[in-house]
């Protein structure tokens, strides 16, 4: 390869298989994604480990573990530092950092060591535009066959919302659960959308009111009621 000339890396898409690997962790080596067929994985990523907005991350996550689980997802880590530091790094934030109330956290979920950068460079999480040394936060939704489902990526600088992640779970088990799909900012107990309609019949079926569930605003926007207990009931452990 020339000089100045950047390598171009494919990066994997929504609808893809996730790209699978297998790497040595903080609990011990998995085999990804088939260690985890059968569950949703959330797989992402963070810039180095002893640095403080992923340590803000990973507490949150970390306190979050248990509501991920009760929605049948597994959360994996990585960053392209070795072992040795991950583990002096987990155990530095359980024994010393205390943030938002969160202390005392133990992370339990795996974070895998990549300093060979081959997951990261697989999963697109190197940005070089943003950092060649570090991976970006990048987060991969993996469904129980999987396939990767959501991705979202952040600057090094801008540390993640993990409610939306819950959230952004939450609706695409729902879609699946129930044919659906949902508006902005939508949480269980919110009305969905309808598909828009398939033909111009089934449009001015719509529009005279002959799918009495449905509440459309116009032929392509139509509403429907969803219960909440309905949706928590079919998308959560007992
Ligand atoms: C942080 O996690 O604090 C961080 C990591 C890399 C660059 C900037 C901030």
């Amino acid at each position: 390869m020339e000089e100045n000339q950047e390598k171009v890396v494919a990066m994997p898409r929504i609808g893809d298989p996730a790209p699978a690997f297998k790497a040595i962790t903080t609990q011990g080596d998995i085999n990804f994604p088939a260690d985890y067929k059968g569950d949703w994985v959330i797989l992402f990523s963070h810039p180095a480990d002893f640095t403080p907005v992923c340590t803000s991350e990973f507490m949150t996550f970390a306190t979050m573990e248990e509501k991920f689980a009760k929605a049948n997802c597994k959360l994996v880590g990585l960053s392209i530092d070795g072992l040795y530091s991950h583990i002096a790094w987990l155990r530095t934030i359980k024994e010393k950092i205390e943030y938002k109330g969160m202390k005392d956290v133990e992370v339990n979920f795996p974070l895998i060591e990549d300093i060979t950068m081959d997951v990261a460079t697989m999963y697109g999480m190197i940005q070089p535009g943003e950092s060649s040394t570090k991976a970006v936060r990048a987060v991969f939704f993996i469904d129980p066959k999987g396939m990767i489902r959501a991705i979202i990526y952040y600057p090094l600088s801008l540390g993640r919302n993990f409610d939306e992640l819950y959230r952004a779970l939450i609706a695409m088990k729902a879609a699946d659960e129930f044919g659906i799909a949902t508006p902005a900012d939508w949480r269980p107990g919110d009305d969905v959308i309808m598909g828009p309609a398939g033909s111009c019949g089934a449009a001015k079926d719509r529009m005279d009111g002959k799918e009495e569930e449905l509440d459309c605003k116009d032929w392509f926007f139509c509403t429907k009621k969803l219960d909440k207990d309905k949706v928590l009931k079919a998308i959560l452990k007992k």
